[in-house]
C-alpha cells in the first residue's frame, strides 16, 4: 500500500507517517513547511518506502501526480493552532478550503480513498457535557476571527460529504480532539508543549484566562492508529467520527502536574485572554468527546493516560534542550 499524507512534516502528519512505515507502507509526505519542519521526518528521510516533496497541497499540478500514485490519501495539511488562525484569518481560511477543495477534487478523479482531517472546534460553542458527531454545531459571529477556523473545517466537512454522496468518493472525515505527543509545537497556541517548555526551563507557567476551562487530551500513537484503521473502513465512509480521550482535566489543573512531574520551580500565572490573543476572544468551558461511534466501528479507545503522555512529553523535552546545550 502507498500513502500520501499532506502535512506530513507537521506534529501529527509526521507520527503517521512512521505508523505507516511501520506497517509496511511506502509514505509519500507534502508540506510546505509553514507550521511543520523538517526535523520531524528527517528519521525518516533514509526510509527505502519513504519519499517527500517540500510544496504546497495548491500545486494541483503536482497533486496530479502525488494521488495518482498514492493508494490511499490522509489529508492532514491545513493552518492550525490558536493563535495562527486569529493573526492570520486569510491563510487560515484560504489554506483549509482551497487545499481541501483540490484534495478531494482530484481524489474523487482518481477514485483514491481519503481521510480528510477535522477539528473538535467545528462543535464551537455548544453546551453539553459530551459531543457527539451529529450534535448541532454552535459559532460564534464572523466578528471573531477564531471561529475561522472551525468554519473552514466545517465547509471542509461539508465537501467529502458532497462528493461521497453524488460522486461516490470514498471520504472519512476525523473530527480531532487535542492530540498530545513529541514533536508538538508550542509556538502556535497549543497548551501541553508550552507549559513543558514553560516548566523544564524554570519560565512562569501562563495559563490564559481563569484555568478553569476544562480539556481531554489524546495520545498522538492512538490517534494515527484510528485513522490508518478507519481509511480501510468501508463502513467509515461518508462519516464523521470523533477521535480524542474521554477524561478531562482543568487548564489549571494541568499546569499543576505540569510542574509536579518536572519538579519546575516556575509559578503559575493567568494572563487574560485578550491580552494572550486579542479583545474580546471567546474560550470554552469543556471540550469532551462522545467516541461511541468509533468505538462501535472499529474498536478505538485511547490507551494512554494524561501522566504517562506528559512524562513522555517531558523526556522528550528534555533530551532535546539537552541536544541543543
Ligand atoms: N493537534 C491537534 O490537537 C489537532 C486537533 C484538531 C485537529 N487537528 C488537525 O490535524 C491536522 C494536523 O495538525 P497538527 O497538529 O499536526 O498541526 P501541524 O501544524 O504540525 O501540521 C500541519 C502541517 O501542514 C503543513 N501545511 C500547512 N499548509 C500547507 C499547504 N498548503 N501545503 C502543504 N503543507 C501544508 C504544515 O507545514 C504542517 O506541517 C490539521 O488538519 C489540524 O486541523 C489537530
Amino acid at each position: 500500500m502507498r500513502a500520501l499524507v499532506t502535512g506530513g512534516a507537521g506534529f501529527i502528519g509526521s507520527h503517521l507517517a512512521e505508523a505507516l512505515l511501520e506497517l509496511g507502507w511506502s509514505v509519500e509526505v507534502i508540506d510546505d513547511l509553514s507550521t511543520g519542519g523538517i526535523e520531524n521526518i528527517v528519521s525518516l528521510k533514509d526510509h527505502p518506502r519513504f519519499s517527500y516533496v517540500l510544496d504546497s497541497v495548491r500545486n494541483r499540478r503536482l497533486m496530479l501526480e502525488l494521488v495518482d500514485r498514492a493508494d490511499m490519501v490522509f489529508h492532514l495539511a491545513a493552518a492550525v493552532g490558536v493563535r495562527l488562525i486569529v493573526e492570520q484569518p486569510v491563510w487560515t481560511i484560504e489554506t483549509n478550503i482551497k487545499c481541501t477543495e483540490i484534495v478531494l477534487e482530484l481524489c474523487s478523479r482518481k477514485h483514491k480513498p481519503v481521510l480528510i482531517a477535522s477539528t473538535s472546534e467545528v462543535y464551537g460553542k455548544l453546551n453539553r457535557a459530551k459531543f457527539s458527531e451529529d450534535d448541532n454545531l454552535v459559532l460564534g459571529p464572523t466578528s471573531k476571527a477564531r471561529w475561522c477556523y472551525a468554519a473552514s473545517k466545517i465547509i471542509d466537512e461539508f465537501l467529502a460529504k458532497a462528493y461521497y454522496a453524488e460522486k461516490k468518493l470514498p471520504a472519512v472525515v476525523v473530527r480531532l480532539f487535542n492530540t498530545i505527543g513529541p514533536r508538538q509545537s508550542g509556538e502556535y497556541g497549543m497548551v501541553v508543549p508550552r507549559f513543558v517548555q514553560q516548566a523544564l526551563e524554570n519560565q512562569p507557567i501562563t495559563i490564559y484566562g481563569d484555568g478553569s476551562q476544562r480539556r481531554s487530551f489524546t495520545w498522538v500513537g492512538d490517534v494515527v492508529q484510528a485513522m490508518i484503521t478507519l481509511i480501510q473502513q468501508p463502513g467509515a465512509y461518508g462519516e464523521v467520527f470523533n477521535i480524542g480521550h474521554t477524561k478531562e482535566i482543568s487548564i489549571y489543573n494541568l499546569a499543576s502536574l505540569v510542574k509536579d512531574l518536572t519538579l519546575s520551580q516556575s509559578e503559575v500565572i493567568f494572563v487574560p485572554y485578550e491580552e494572550a490573543y486579542q479583545p474580546g476572544f471567546e474560550d470554552m468551558g469543556r471540550r469532551l468527546p462522545d467516541i461511541s461511534k468509533v468505538q462501535k466501528l472499529i474498536g478505538y479507545r485511547p490507551n494512554l493516560d494524561l501522566p504517562e503522555m506528559l512524562h513522555r512529553i517531558i523526556e522528550y523535552q528534555r533530551t532535546r534542550i539537552k541536544a541543543a546545550a
